[in-house]
């Protein structure tokens, strides 16, 4: 795979940032929080960080330009009951997705990031919507992941693209299709509290971010020479490569922040791929922090998470457990499995971070080396 240390672009940038105060990233920002409690300040200080962008339209979480948007919904946690069915719902589908693919392709290597989207769309669906038979779960997750692709153009143009109009028109299309299946089956949810237009921010949010971290996931075991403790190897992967890797607010006034001044209407970053480099975050020494060693977290130290993948404040996931918990089923399928990448991973910057391709095969292991 290729190090993220090594990409260019704005991930580059932030990886080689100075380490102290808050770092401005060009004259005139935009600026980087360094340490976590910076981070902490502009994520858990809304007076004076405001959240950018706007999820319901761009359903970008990593890194919007632009407008503030006060009175944002604050979402409640996935509750445990809900947890426990999107994790059920992901080991059953990811078995089938596999079996599938067996069936149809036997010589094809799985591709990562097309094999994930329909067990964890539909993990993340029963999950958000619990009355749902599973022919509304499967058609629900059908249309998030047809929105999600559709505002992937959306997201990751700097400038408006050649047929700007057609882009908008599909991610409109795809959004309002999306809502008009929402609007029947939320009928059927006495106890979920969402519109159909929060609902379909809440499945995209949790649905695009578990496919990147479950597909970076098979990248890093197949690169480990032995099975690998499940819990541990999903800290790694959110550690290294966090597909959220960079959160954006925006100043309501002029701030300080670590000894610097920044002025109003500015975006402050925040990335946790920095904060999970940093020393005095995560165990095992500075030497061989940007290597892969689940390892680090079994002596029960430190506590892993302290670089916030999951950011923090009020707009924390509120996925965090479920996004966890299918990571850890995956990473227990990958223990019983050898897997070898078919093709060397590229690290995408266009939306978040992702693997893009991350092609790989799969052979069960032996009894004895479990
Ligand atoms: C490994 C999986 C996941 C990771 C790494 C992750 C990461 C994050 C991060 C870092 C944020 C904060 C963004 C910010 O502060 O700007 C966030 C927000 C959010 N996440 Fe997750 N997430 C994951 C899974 C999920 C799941 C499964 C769901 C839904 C069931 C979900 C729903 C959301 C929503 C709705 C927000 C927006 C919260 C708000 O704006 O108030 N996420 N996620």
């Amino acid at each position: 795979m290729d190090r993220v240390e090594s990409a260019g672009g704005q991930l580059g940038a932030v990886l080689s940032a100075p380490r102290s105060g808050a770092a401005a990233l060009a004259p005139g920002g935009p600026w980087l929080a360094t340490d976590l409690a910076q981070a902490r300040r502009v994520l858990a200080d809304p007076e004076a960080f405001d959240f950018p962008g706007n999820v319901n339209r761009t359903g970008d979480l990593s890194g919007s330009r632009g407008e503030t948007r006060s009175g944002h919904t604050v979402f409640a946690p996935v509750p445990p009951d809900a947890v426990a069915r999107g994790v059920a719902t992901f080991e059953r589908e990811w078995t089938a997705a596999l079996a599938d693919h067996r069936r149809t392709r036997p010589d094809v290597p799985y591709d990562a990031m097309l094999l994930l989207r329909r067990p964890v769309a539909r993990s993340t669906t029963s999950a958000v919507l619990p009355s749902a038979s599973d022919e509304t779960r499967n058609r629900v997750g059908d249309h998030v992941l047809a929105w999600i692709d559709a505002l992937g153009p959306v997201i990751a143009a700097h400038r408006r693209p050649w047929r700007w109009g057609r882009v908008r028109r599909t991610e409109r299309d795809t959004r309002i299709a999306l809502e008009d299946v929402l609007e029947e089956a939320l009928d059927a949810e006495p106890d979920v509290d969402l519109s159909p237009q929060q609902a379909a921010t809440m499945l995209a949010a949790g649905i695009q971010v578990p496919i990147a971290a479950g597909a970076f996931l098979l990248a890093w075991l197949a690169q480990q020479p032995a099975p690998v403790e499940p819990t541990s190897a999903a800290w790694e992967t959110l550690r290294l490569t966090p597909p959220t890797w960079l959160t954006a607010r925006v100043t309501t006034r002029e701030v300080e922040l670590g000894g610097t001044t920044i002025p109003q209407g500015r975006v402050v970053f925040v990335s946790p791929l920095l904060l999970g480099r940093l020393s005095d975050l995560v165990p095992g020494g500075p030497g061989g922090l940007d290597q892969f060693d689940a390892g680090r977290w079994q002596d029960g130290g430190r506590r892993p998470g302290a670089w916030l993948p999951f950011g923090a404040g009020p707009h924390a996931c509120p996925g965090r457990n479920l996004g966890m918990g299918i990571l850890v089923a995956l990473a227990a399928w990958g223990a019983k499995h050898e897997l070898q990448l078919s093709k060397t991973v590229r690290i995408d910057q266009s939306r978040g971070i992702s693997p893009t391709p991350c092609w790989f095969t799969a052979a069960p292991r032996s009894e004895h080396d479990l």
